[in-house]
């Protein structure tokens, strides 16, 4: 089975923790040379010196302000040369019943993910297209799929990337190029942590009591590590996953295949 990635850059957003960092380490154990994106500087560095492998670099750059973010990232591709996997993934939009949130969290929401995306795309596409060789992965949610209760704003977002992933994989297959989306289920992460913080402070009960009831929600009982996302990620990044295009590809431990 072909799943080295000898020979390829990578460019993983969202990368200074959790699931954009398990990404780039699977990434680069399976050979590729990766560039990290996110906004903490410090976090990037401390990233970068425990990739294994070598020829790894970072970018700072907020996917919010995202034709800023573009020139960083195309400047980046003029100086080393073309992006063949684009991993495409940031923070998860504020938590909160969607009837309640302002129209403008929706715009919020969507800027990074859709804006801030295309973008990029729009950057890589070049390269990927004259390598005959590109892979585009969105890290999404099982929201995509079905909403989760208490992240409106979120649900809204997952939907719109849904359409766009599925839309960009129908245009871009005949180049070589495929486009799928991983919906993680609950992983064990910052992002998690802040989550399950805010559920109990609504409750009234406590995180431990929340992830409790969520784990028993996972037909395997238990949350997922960030580098069993990783995995799949670096798969779908090979040569072996060139006939998987345009799907969203839960990592849930069987969540949604019991709802
Ligand atoms: N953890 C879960 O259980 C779970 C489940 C389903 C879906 N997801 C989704 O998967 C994605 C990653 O989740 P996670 O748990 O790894 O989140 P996380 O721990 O909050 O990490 C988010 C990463 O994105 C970066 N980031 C945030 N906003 C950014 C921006 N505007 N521009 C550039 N980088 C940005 C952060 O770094 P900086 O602060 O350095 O920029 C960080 O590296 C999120 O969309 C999340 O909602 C997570």
């Amino acid at each position: 089975m072909q799943t080295s990635l000898d020979g390829r850059r990578a460019l993983v957003c969202g990368a200074s923790q959790g699931i954009g960092r398990a990404c780039a380490e699977a990434l680069a154990a399976q050979g590729a040379s990766v560039t990290l994106l996110a906004r903490r500087p410090e976090a990037l560095q401390e990233v970068l010196a425990a990739l294994p492998g070598q020829d790894h670099h970072c970018l700072v750059a907020d996917l919010s302000d995202w034709a800023a973010a573009g020139e960083v990232v195309q400047a980046h591709i003029a100086d080393i040369g073309p992006v063949h996997i684009l991993v495409h993934n940031s923070g998860g939009p504020k938590a909160g019943p969607a009837h309640e949130a302002p129209p403008e969290a929706f715009l919020e929401g969507l800027t990074p993910h859709i804006l801030g995306g295309q973008r990029l795309v729009q950057a890589v596409l070049p390269g990927m297209r004259s390598a005959d060789y590109g892979r585009i992965i969105n890290i999404v949610s099982t929201s995509v799929v079905t909403p989760i209760k208490g992240l409106g704003v979120s649900n809204v977002v997952r939907g719109a990337i849904n359409n766009w992933m599925r839309t960009l994989a129908s245009e871009l297959g005949p180049d070589g190029i495929t486009v799928n989306n991983i919906l993680p289920g609950y992983v064990g992460t910052d992002r998690l942590s802040s989550l399950m913080e805010a559920r109990a402070s609504r409750e009234g009960s406590t995180p431990a009591d929340v992830a409790a009831t969520w784990q028993a929600s996972i037909p395997v009982g238990r949350f997922a590590e960030p580098s069993e996302i990783g995995s799949v990620c670096a798969f779908l990044a090979s040569p072996a996953a060139a006939y998987i295009n345009g799907v969203n590809l839960p990592v849930d431990g069987g969540r949604l295949a019991s709802m």
